[in-house]
């Protein structure tokens, strides 16, 4: 692989450009929106997390899809797409470190005596997760979900009587159930870092699980963020992603998924005021696209894990297919596969 510092941005830019002209119908590139701009650009398809699983899931015709965001997503694609095509990812140990607080010897034993309890429960895993644990969910009747879809797999498991134990992200499942109308006494949190023993004589009765995992780039929006751009700004509208804290969304006029936040600028009027919480990156890109809107971040709050994958190091995939390089290959255990698949599947069919 080439030294990816040796290459200026106005070169990488060319050469990404001359890259992709090259690889033509054979390739794909499916890009997050929190991704650099110069990738955003590049890409044949760009979205949430929720439209780039249905977007893998029906990509047939290209040998090569490119991914760029963390890693946990290229798996997901490498699990949706047709086995004869291959998945790249620019740098494979750009992981989100709310996908690493749930490993599955924790979730086992979770759910061991969560069932030992003699309650139903169905297990629903963030889409920000490990493989092993989609396949975890797969084969225990369970979901995938994202941050668009959260509430429809929470109210199909509860609408079974059983009850939603939901992983990794405590932040979008209080706020999902919130939005149902439950509260936080009818909700159970489990404690995966505790050594002893969890009291499950609190279980009874209460209407969902959640996990204690979060996004350290969501919690990092506070209240008093939101109180200083109403101050500065007077009427400005507050839209927030459900990862951040319940307080945050509380005071928040608006709260959903990356998409939700795109659209809900993109449809509102000229003149309106906007402060949004979540990854700077698709922020900034926002304000760029509306200028007849002030559209301003909440925090300048990047991800650091998505930032790692760079201009220079997405070159270097593109370079290296079109010298018949394949790599770096994104690639999942087949059983693992086959189970997440599963949930997956199961997450599309009720979206
Ligand atoms: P979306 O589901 O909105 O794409 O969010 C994914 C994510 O990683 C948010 O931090
Ligand atoms: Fe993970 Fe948070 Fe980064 Fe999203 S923003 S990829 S949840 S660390």
């Amino acid at each position: 692989m080439k030294e990816e510092f040796a290459v200026s941005l106005e070169e990488t830019r060319e050469r990404i450009k001359t890259a992709r002209e090259r690889l033509g119908k054979d390739l794909v590139i499916l890009a997050h929106y929190y991704q650099n701009i110069d990738i955003v650009r590049a890409a044949d398809f760009v979205g949430d997390s929720l439209q780039l699983a249905q977007r893998a899931s029906k990509q047939t015709e290209a040998r090569y899809i490119v991914f760029c965001a963390v890693s946990f997503m290229a798996e997901m694609a490498r699990i949706l797409c047709q086995p004869q095509q291959k998945v790249f990812h620019p740098e494979l140990s750009a992981t989100c470190p709310l996908a690493e607080m749930a490993v599955i010897d924790d979730v086992e034993k979770a759910w061991k005596l969560l069932t030992a309890t003699g309650r139903r429960f169905v297990p629903v895993v963030y889409v920000n997760s490990r493989a092993d644990l989609k396949a975890f969910c797969g084969r225990n009747g369970g979901f995938v979900c994202t941050s668009a879809n959260a509430r429809k797999a929470m109210e199909h498991v509860m609408g079974q009587d059983a009850v939603p134990f939901f992983f990794p992200d405590e932040n979008l499942g209080r706020n999902t159930a919130h939005a149902m109308g439950i509260s936080d006494d009818e909700m159970f949190l489990w404690e995966p870092y505790e050594e002893i023993s969890p009291d499950l004589s609190g279980v009874a009765g209460k209407k969902v699980v959640l996990w204690r995992g979060f996004c350290y780039v969501h919690v990092a929006f506070k209240p008093s963020d939101i109180e200083e751009a109403r101050k500065t700004h007077g009427d400005i509208n507050v839209i927030v992603h459900p990862e951040c804290i319940p307080e945050v969304v509380r005071l928040s006029d608006y709260v959903g998924s990356t998409s939700y936040i795109k659209s809900t600028v993109e449809a509102a009027a000229p003149g309106t005021k906007w402060a949004i919480g979540t990854e700077i990156n698709f922020v900034e890109r926002l304000r760029a696209d509306h200028p007849d809107k002030l559209v301003i971040p909440l925090k300048e709050w990047g991800c650091r894990e998505m930032a790692r994958v760079t201009p220079q190091k997405f070159l270097a995939v593109l370079e290296n297919l079109v010298e018949g390089r394949a790599q770096p290959e994104v690639t999942v255990d087949p059983e693992d596969a086959r189970y997440a698949r599963v949930a997956l599947e199961r997450m599309l069919a009720i979206t």
